[in-house]
C-alpha cells in the first residue's frame, strides 16, 4: 500500500532508526550504550507526581480539558509567571499569548500548519532539528537550509541568505540553545532577527526547549525578551527537558495572538489539548520545582566535564558548546560522521547520532548526549578510549 506522497517526501527518522539498531543489537546479547538520543534518565520531581496523581482520582479532570485547545488559564498563568520570573518578560497575556502544547515538537508541525501556505519557503538551520523538515514537507512548504557553522557560532549569517530567497519566506524554525550543536544566542543576534523578519516580513518560530540548559555563567535566555519579538514571532518551550517530563507531552507556545490563535484552532480541530491532570502536574513543575533544574545542570555539568578531559586527553582541543545537554564533537581528521559513528557503534558498542543526520553541515561531527546514568557515561567514554588508542 502506498503511503500518501506527503510521507513519502520525509526521510526516515533518526531516532527510529537509531533505535531500530540498538534493539537490533540489544537483541543479539550486545551490551549497546545509547549516547543517541535525548531523553533524561533521571525521574520526574515528586510534586508532579503527586499533583499527576491527585488530578487523575478527580473525575472532574476526566473529561475533555478545561479550554481544551488553549490549555487551562491555571496553567496558562502559570506559564506567564514563568515566563515573569526566569526571562523577565512581563507582558505577556495569558488569555491570547500563551497555549499550552503537546510538547514543543507539536507546536513546531501546528505552527507550519497553521501559518505556511503549500509552495511557501520556511528557513531552517543547517545542521537542525529534523522534525523541522518533517513538519515544513508534510504541509507541502519548500525547506530552505542556512548554514550554521563554528566559525559564526554556529548561529546563521542572516546576512548571507540571499535576498530573493528572504523576499518569498513566509517563516523561519531557529532554536538556541541550539540542538544538535550546543550553541547559545546572543540578545544582539535576537535583535538582527527581529529587524530581518520585519524587512521581509517573516514569521520567527523559536523553539526553546533548552532554554533552561546553560553553563558557564549563561543566562537563559528567551527570543521573547528582544524588542518587537513579539510582532514577528512565537517561541515554542517545554517541560520536558528542564523538568525531566519527556514522557509527559507538555510545552507551551508563547507570543504572537495572532500565530497562537493559528495554532489553537489547528489543535482544536486535531487533538483537544492536553489531558487536565498533567496540566496540574504541569502548573507543579512551574511552581514548585526550580531546584531540580539546579540540580539537574550539576549533574549535566560534571558528566560534561568528563567527558570533556576525556576527549582533551584523547587528542580533542575540544571546548564544550554553552548550552544543551548534547555535546557536537569534531570527528577525528579524515572521518566522516557516519564512518565515525560506524566505528564507534561495531567496535565499542556506543551509539552516538552522526552529524550528518542533521543535515550537509553536520558532517563532520557527532553529537552525544549526556542524559545518561554517569557510570554507564564512563563505561561509554572508557570503550571510546580504547577503540581511539
Ligand atoms: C529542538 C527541539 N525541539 C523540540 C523537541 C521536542 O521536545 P518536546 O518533548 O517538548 O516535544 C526537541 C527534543 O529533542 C528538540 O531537540
Amino acid at each position: 500500500m502506498q503511503l500518501a506522497e506527503r510521507l513519502q517526501k520525509i526521510p526516515p527518522y533518526l531516532f527510529i532508526e537509531l533505535r531500530n539498531k540498538i534493539n537490533a543489537a540489544r537483541a543479539a546479547g550486545i551490551d549497546v550504550i545509547s549516547l543517541g538520543i535525548g531523553d533524561p534518565v533521571e525521574p520526574t520531581p515528586q510534586p508532579v507526581i503527586d499533583e499527576l496523581a491527585r488530578a487523575a482520582r478527580d473525575p472532574a479532570n476526566h473529561r475533555y480539558p478545561t479550554d481544551e485547545e488553549k490549555g487551562m488559564l491555571a496553567f496558562r498563568e502559570a506559564v506567564a509567571d514563568w515566563y515573569a520570573q526566569r526571562y523577565g518578560i512581563m507582558d505577556l497575556d495569558p488569555e491570547t499569548e500563551i497555549l499550552g502544547l503537546i510538547g514543543s515538537k507539536e507546536g513546531c508541525h501546528h505552527f507550519i500548519l497553521a501559518m505556511v501556505n503549500p509552495g511557501e519557503t520556511v528557513i531552517m538551520t543547517d545542521p537542525g532539528y529534523p522534525a523541522y523538515r518533517a513538519s515544513i514537507l508534510m504541509a507541502g512548504g519548500e525547506p530552505y537550509n542556512v548554514p550554521i557553522l563554528a566559525e559564526n557560532g554556529f548561529l546563521p549569517r542572516l546576512e548571507d541568505i540571499p535576498s530573493d530567497v528572504a523576499k518569498r519566506t513566509r517563516a523561519m524554525f531557529l532554536n538556541y540553545p541550539n540542538n544538535p550543536t550546543g550553541a547559545v544566542a546572543t540578545p544582539d543576534f535576537f535583535a538582527d532577527l527581529v529587524a530581518f523578519a520585519k524587512e521581509y516580513d517573516i514569521l520567527i518560530c523559536h523553539d526553546n526547549p533548552y532554554s533552561e540548559i546553560v553553563f558557564d555563567g549563561e543566562k537563559p535566555l528567551s527570543f521573547l525578551s528582544t524588542p518587537g519579538a513579539k510582532d514577528v514571532g512565537v517561541e515554542l518551550n517545554s517541560l520536558s527537558k528542564p523538568f525531566n517530563m519527556t514522557g509527559w507531552r507538555i510545552g507551551m507556545a508563547l507570543g504572537n495572538p495572532e500565530i497562537i490563535r493559528g495554532i489553537a484552532m489547528v489543535k482544536g480541530n486535531t487533538d483537544s489539548g492536553i489531558f487536565n491532570a498533567i496540566q496540574y502536574a504541569g502548573i507543579a513543575a512551574l511552581t514548585k520545582c526550580q531546584d531540580n533544574i539546579t540540580e539537574m545542570l550539576e549533574i549535566y555539568r560534571c558528566r560534561r566535564q568528563f567527558v570533556v578531559d576525556t576527549l582533551n586527553r584523547l587528542g580533542w582541543d575540544y571546548t564544550p558548546p554553552k548550552g544543551t545537554f548534547y555535546l557536537w564533537i569534531p570527528t577525528p581528521a579524515g572521518l566522516s560522521s557516519i564512518d565515525f559513528a560506524t566505528m564507534l557503534f561495531e567496535k565499542a558498542h556506543v551509539v552516538v547520532a552522526a552529524g550528518a543526520a542533521y543535515g550537509e553541515y553536520g558532517d563532520g561531527y557527532i553529537r552525544i548526549v549526556l542524559t545518561v546514568p554517569d557510570e554507564r557515561l564512563a563505561e561509554a567514554m572508557k570503550r571510546i578510549e580504547k577503540v581511539l588508542q
